[in-house]
């Protein structure tokens, strides 16, 4: 029987001459554990066979310890990686006097994350400077990437006929998302991009971009479309869920809300769950329509 301190006879199977006496690390000749294995081929093998055997057992030997340093390489790498990825953001690029104008021209060239090498070219928000209501999705859809515009495809019709039912004006509408490069994969047949959720560090490197565009507009409404929005703006915990439609507390905006992404009605099994889908998000929408007329009125 093997413990987990002995190194198997991994060649054998294929080719018995290659069979091995075990070497148990956990007896005497621990540590020198190749030297206890060619003593034991000493005693008792045709000299024809020793060099192959030990040449096996000193394979197994580095091949086990070899593979061991290299899985503990690897990871030291992904892990060394990965903080490297999850430190990385895009807070140097921010100009040091932000305004919408020079945010986007400092993105276009945004490498704080690796999305950029995929994607087509940054697609930064749009809207008026002066606008009252931010809108923030998830990242640009395949439309997006290609147009270089938010909200082109079509989640961004149905966003505009939403708003168009509830009477928000698009001048009075900023549209962003949280990634602003599009994260895709190519399909099976490698046709088409598929969308795929932006991953926490490629948020969190795209975060200061987000930011600088809230704190440029200082919109007195707040809205995040979809569950990627709704974590990355009010919390990992937020459920989209639960909670669409409600005005949260926030230090984002006076007047904070989450409600569906558009796309997720587009993904509706059929006509009439769409349309009652379509409803929902347009009665989410509907209730901040009258802040943003009190709140253009006051202007
Ligand atoms: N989905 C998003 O989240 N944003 C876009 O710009 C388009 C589709």
């Amino acid at each position: 029987m093997l413990d987990s301190n002995t190194v198997s006879p991994v060649f054998s199977a294929k080719n018995p001459r290659t069979e091995l006496p075990s070497i148990n690390r956990t007896d005497s000749s621990a540590g020198r554990s190749d030297l206890s294995l060619s003593d034991s081929l000493d005693a008792e093998t045709p000299k024809r066979d020793k060099n192959t055997m030990a040449n096996v057992g000193i394979r197994v030997v580095i091949s086990e310890f070899g593979i061991r340093s290299l899985a503990d390489a690897v990871m030291t790498k992904v892990l060394k990686a990965a903080r490297h990825k999850s430190q990385q953001t895009a807070a140097p690029l921010i100009p040091s006097k932000p305004t919408l104008t020079n945010l986007r021209t400092a993105a276009a060239s945004c490498k704080a994350c690796d999305l950029w090498e995929r994607a087509t070219q940054t697609v930064f928000g749009e809207g008026g400077e002066h606008a009252k209501v931010v809108f923030v999705g998830e990242q640009p859809g395949d439309r997006e990437d290609l147009a270089g515009h938010p909200f082109v495809g079509p989640a961004g019709r149905l966003l505009d006929q939403a708003l168009a039912e509830v009477g928000i004006a698009r001048k009075d509408v900023y549209v962003t998302n949280v990634v602003k490069h599009f994260n895709w994969a190519p399909d099976q047949r490698g046709k088409r991009r598929i969308h795929k959720k932006p991953r926490y560090w490629e948020i969190s490197a795209c975060r200061p971009w987000l930011d600088a565009e809230l704190r440029a507009i200082k919109p007195a409404v707040l809205v995040c479309l979809g569950a990627t929005a709704a974590q990355a703006l009010l919390g990992k915990d937020f459920s989209v869920m639960r909670r669409r439609g409600e005005l949260v507390q926030s230090t984002l905006a006076p007047h904070v809300m989450a409600t569906v992404h558009p796309s997720s009605i587009l993904r509706a099994i059929d006509d009439q769950s769409r349309h009652e889908q379509m409803q929902s998000f347009v009665d989410d929408l509907r209730k901040i329509a009258p802040l943003i007329h009190k709140i253009r009125k006051a202007a």
